[in-house]
């Protein structure tokens, strides 16, 4: 895809590159330390771990940490250490999550469900929690400890409340944002937290470093289901319209929903092709009909618009959490990557 402009003069590739120059050394320590835990006497874990880790993610986890970590202090092993947990347990979930969601492709590539089975994956998944709850116990921090235990059971209650919502066409916000918060927004929330709580801050500031991550998650998470519907597979590495697929109302579904007066022809046309879609069984020319009639819809409701507005709007409250930081190049880069979240095309 050509570089497009992106606000008023940086170039989509220029604002990666500033997001990441403050902490480009420290994220290589965090990919040393994650490759250090693969020693496993298993062969094949040694295959599905290589597999899981070495996949171009973005790193987006350990960089939120450390550049959150040189904002409000320094940068040291424990944060390079907590980086390195918070890509563990993101990825673990991956693997987990991929055999919830019968998931044949992840960045392009065949997952490891795919390649060597569900009880592999789910197994190769529980070993790098494993490996992050080592990790964890070596720093001596017990605070460090509950926050990522309670990012797991957020992982869980929000996956939950995923499949209890699935293909319920009456989805409140509520649970949509419970969600949310629960299976994206904590653990970019926690990676902030931890920062501030090796660099020792004051409690309020702890907080306002968590809440910072927080909302940047909410932020991502709208993005993510804004993706679905205007981002290529080639580009996401995953299907297109998969959360539909899978039976989620995901936030400009639930725009669209909103926007059309209870009873009016337009609402049950959306919510009949949302049946349609949730039901299909086939990728039939009917089918394609379907989604083209969605995004007629959509567009109608400006519903996209108002996923990006909604995105912004918590990406303008991140940016007020940090308002306390002094300037630095880290604080300049947890504010470029607010902006990039809501540009971001994969
Ligand atoms: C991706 O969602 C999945 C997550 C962010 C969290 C998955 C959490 C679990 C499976 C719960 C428990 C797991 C552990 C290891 C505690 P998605 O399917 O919306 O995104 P995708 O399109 O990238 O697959
Ligand atoms: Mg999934």
């Amino acid at each position: 895809m050509a570089q497009a402009q992106l606000g008023s003069t940086l170039t989509r590739s220029d604002m990666i590159e500033r997001i990441y120059t403050p902490v480009k050394s420290d994220l290589l320590k965090v990919q040393a330390s994650l490759l250090e835990i693969v020693t496993p006497e298993t062969e094949l874990l040694v295959k599905t771990i290589h597999h899981s880790l070495q996949n171009n993610g973005k790193l987006m986890r350990p960089l939120l940490t450390l550049l959150a970590s040189g904002a409000c202090g320094e940068i040291g092993t424990s944060h390079i250490e907590t980086a390195a947990v918070a890509e563990l347990i993101h990825v673990a979930t991956l693997l987990h999550d991929d055999v919830l969601d019968d998931a044949d492709i992840r960045r392009g590539r065949p997952t490891v469900r795919v390649e060597w089975g569900n009880r592999v994956s789910i197994l190769s998944g529980d070993y790098l929690l494993a490996q992050a709850s080592l990790k964890l116990s070596r720093l001596n921090q017990c605070r460090l400890v509950s926050i990522f235990a309670q990012v797991l059971a957020n992982l869980c209650e929000g996956e939950v409340e995923q499949i209890r919502t699935s293909y319920d066409i009456e989805t409140t916000w509520d649970s949509y944002y419970k969600k949310s918060i629960c299976k994206t927004a904590a653990l970019y929330a926690a990676c902030c937290e931890s920062a501030g709580v090796i660099n020792r801050l004051p409690e309020e500031r702890i907080e306002d470093l968590r809440l910072f991550g927080e909302k940047f998650g909410i932020a991502f998470q709208i993005i993510d289901d804004l993706l679905d519907y205007t981002s290529s597979s080639e580009r996401l590495g995953k299907p297109v319209l998969d959360d539909m697929k899978n039976g989620l109302l995901n936030a400009p579904i639930l725009l669209a929903l909103e926007s059309f007066a209870p009873g009016s022809a337009e609402l049950d046309r959306l919510v009949s092709r949302i049946e349609a879609i949730f039901h299909a069984e086939d990728n039939s020319e009917h089918q394609r009909a379907v989604q083209d009639e969605l995004f007629d819809l959509l567009e109608t409701a400006d519903a996209l618009e108002k996923t990006m507005a909604l995105a912004r709007r918590f990406t303008d409250e991140a940016r007020a959490h940090i308002d306390f930081l002094e300037d630095s190049p880290y604080k300049a880069s947890l504010h470029y990557l607010t902006d990039y979240v809501c540009q971001r095309d994969y």
